[in-house]
């Protein structure tokens, strides 16, 4: 891992254990990138560096592949920046004017408009270990007077070379998030991208691009993942001259914003990575990388019991006690009482802002459903939704103003709620007054923060500062509250939730230590979510929940034991009406939470492997192995069974291929005794039958070698 600067050859060199990143300074001044790819001889590349001009209609063909340029000159591609000064001018040439390398992990280009101080540091930070760059951009304006920033993207990534560039992104809706989708992108732009204020359920800011040849396995795959929770854009260009430019950062649309005199914006990370091992090798290195540097939590998920499905807002601390006793009984350690319990929150129409316990509901407070929770030996967690309102609500009534709104519009209200405007200080006191006055006052352990509505009529707040757009105010200020919540309640673990998986992203992933990834509780609808998720997300992240059969979203009745294995893929939740549950299926359910108790440390903390998708046979199979490779765990699920055909066999990878492994199913049948080699190359009978059937296997290291066996 390295970062040097080959000073004759202005040439730029990031070493990654098994990448190279190359740019350098051509004669135009242009930062021109050279290269990104298996590690090369870098001096090598300079033949490269050179500009480039194909006729007056694409006189700077070199700028299509700028290492971070602003909109200026005969620069047609995306650019990073687009500014407009203070006379009038909106043309920028920005020119290196130095960098600083800062051990072996630290890059900032210096760079500045040949005319006015508007200066731009594009700033580097290595993680070598998992062949990734953060990239992000810091832009100072030394003017005296303001600059409008029309544009300013987090970074730049250039890909070149390939015969065809196939992008691999999510789509997705609400009950419906992380569906996983394919496309070559020919000449031309694609866009992703979020108007709704959040992160969205629509579209998620990463992306993956190979050469059409891709697989789990095999092939190179240069990939991204931008940390924002607010308006985003990633703009995927083909360009005319071969190579793929991808822009990413705040959505500009509607995104201006003034930069006063003295100024910085600071853009947020855009992490870039590269992979030779195909997309499975890609998720890993995801996934470490964020448990690495990333999420605030380490180690395994509680098992969490949460009463939405059962109750809805129909809460009250007998009704709630009772689940609280069952829960217990089958060993979950976390008791969660979701929305319903403050206010006048009888339905989704009312109390929303009103974080009062209820007193018809809880007429001795919370305390006694806390001491409860916590005599049956589990922590007691909450749920809030900070950043709504009802208009049926006493917070509404005493602050209508503190609501988005354009002045001669009315707002519009999605699920009866409104939205505060966060970026108004006295309502960012507010939240943080409330939440704090509630950790305070109540033994909480867990915090479950939901949104479930998007922005709209995003009306001005009037707060003075300028370096933000409202849109980014409501995100920097939702940031500052869930960093100041961390330090003042450290004990205190939280939940990202919008609605299910809508703000999921490596933004508020550094504040929350897990996310609810969706509200659609169907153990095989999950799987398809569930895979699309952890192409870029950590299983250790991924809340699922055993919920009722048959499911209440598409009255699917699936079997307990495949409602389990798909939910213990992640941090394992119980969502259902326990309290109707009969003994036999309390009986089983507290087998598999004591199960989930022993392997769950594989599944959060190990390297997960696709083993066989839904998207392409009628099987689904997982395996996660763990760190020091001596144990594994593997999930697999039939869709249908057909008559006839060959006898399908699992094949599973990540192991010793000299070990010697015991595998053990959870169906009680007859362990094997097998070589790694053996497992992975000619894999082991699949016995499943029927239709949605499950299987559980564990594996567990018993000798060291081919001799010993
Ligand atoms: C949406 C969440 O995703 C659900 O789990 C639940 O908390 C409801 N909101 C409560 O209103």
């Amino acid at each position: 891992m390295a970062i040097i600067y080959h000073e004759e050859k202005k040439l730029f060199e990031i070493r990654t254990e098994r990448s190279s990143y190359l740019f350098g300074i051509n004669g135009n001044g242009t930062i021109q990138h050279l290269y990104w790819g298996e590690p090369i001889a870098a001096a090598e590349s300079v033949d490269l560096l050179k500009s480039r001009s194909h006729s007056s209609f694409d006189a700077a063909v070199d700028r299509e592949a700028e290492e971070y340029g602003g909109w200026g000159g005969a620069n047609y591609a995306e650019p990073g920046l687009k500014a407009s000064f203070a006379d009038g001018v909106r043309d920028l040439q920005l020119q290196a004017i130095g960098h600083t390398i800062e051990g072996e992990e630290a890059l900032a280009l210096h760079l500045k408009d040949a005319h006015y101080d508007l200066r731009v540091d594009v700033r580097y930070k290595v993680v070598g270990r998992h062949d990734l760059i953060e990239r992000r951009v810091a832009i100072r304006n030394g003017e005296a007077e303001p600059v409008r920033i029309e544009q300013a993207m987090a970074a730049l990534w250039s890909i070149g070379g390939l015969p065809d560039y196939r992008l691999t992104h999510v789509t997705g809706r609400w009950a419906g998030e992380h569906q996983l989708r394919s496309n070559l992108l020919s000449e031309g732009k694609k866009v992703l991208e979020s108007r709704r204020g959040f992160t969205g359920p629509h579209a998620n800011p990463w992306f993956a691009i190979d050469d059409g040849g891709a697989s789990e396995t095999a092939g190179r795959v240069w990939f991204g993942a931008l940390a924002w929770s607010g308006n985003w854009k990633l703009v995927f260009e083909r360009t005319t001259f071969g190579g793929v430019r991808v822009a990413g950062g705040v959505n500009d649309f509607d995104g201006a914003f003034s930069l006063a005199p003295g100024e910085t914006y600071e853009s947020p990370v855009f992490v870039g990575g590269f992979a030779t091992g195909g997309f499975g090798q890609m998720s890993r290195a995801l996934h470490q990388y964020e448990r690495e540097e990333i999420l605030p939590a380490r180690g395994p998920r509680k098992v969490l019991y949460n009463s939405w499905e059962a109750t809805e807002f129909a809460v009250n601390v007998r009704d709630q006690l009772a689940l609280a006793e069952k829960a217990a009984q089958i060993g979950v350690e976390r008791f969660v009482v979701d929305d319903g319990w403050f206010g006048e929150r009888h339905s989704d129409r009312a109390g929303l802002g009103d974080w009062r316990v209820n007193a018809e509901k809880f007429p001795n407070g919370l305390e006694e459903l806390i001491a409860a929770v916590k005599g049956l030996g589990m922590e007691f967690g909450l749920w809030v939704e900070p950043e709504s309102v009802n208009p049926d609500s006493d917070l509404f009534r005493a602050h209508p103003d503190w609501i988005y709104r354009f002045p001669t519009r009315r707002s519009t209200p999605l699920r009866n709620q409104y939205l505060l405007n966060l970026g108004k200080p006295e309502v960012k006191h507010f939240v943080l007054d409330f939440m704090t006055e509630l950790l305070s006052k109540h033994e909480i352990s867990f915090i479950k923060w939901d949104l479930n509505r998007t922005v709209t009529e995003p009306g001005d707040s009037g707060n003075a500062d300028t370096t933000h757009s409202v849109w980014n105010r409501h995100v920097a200020n939702l940031y500052e509250i869930w960093a100041e919540l961390r330090r003042r309640f450290p004990h205190v673990a939280f939940e990202t939730c919008a609605g299910g998986g809508a703000r999921i992203d490596l933004g508020i992933l550094r504040y929350a230590d897990q996310a609810w990834i969706s509200d659609n509780t169907d153990a095989r609808d999950r799987l398809t979510i569930q895979e699309g998720f952890t192409y870029a997300y950590s299983p250790s992240a991924m809340m699922c929940w055993v919920t009722e059969a048959p499911n209440g979203f598409n009255g699917r009745s699936l079997p307990l034991s495949y409602r389990f294995h798909s939910a213990m893929m992640g941090g394992l939740g119980i969502g259902a009406n326990i309290g109707k549950w009969s003994e036999k299926e309390m009986a089983e359910a507290a087998r598999y939470v004591s199960l989930y108790k022993e392997i769950r440390h594989l599944v959060t903390d190990g390297d997960q492997y696709r083993l066989a998708s839904l998207r392409d046979s009628n099987i689904a199979a997982y395996q996660y192995v763990g760190r020091d490779g001596d144990e594994a765990v593997v999930f697999a699920f039939l869709q249908s069974e057909h008559f006839g055909g060959s006898e399908r066999r699992l094949r599973l990878r990540g192991l010793d291929p000299e070990a010697v492994y015991e595998v053990r199913g959870d169906d009680g049948s007859e362990a094997w005794v097998r070589h790694g080699s053996t497992l992975m190359h000619l894999g082991l009978p699949l016995a499943l039958r029927g239709d949605y059937a499950s299987w559980l296997l564990r594996l567990r290291r018993i000798g060291e070698s081919a001799k010993e066996a």
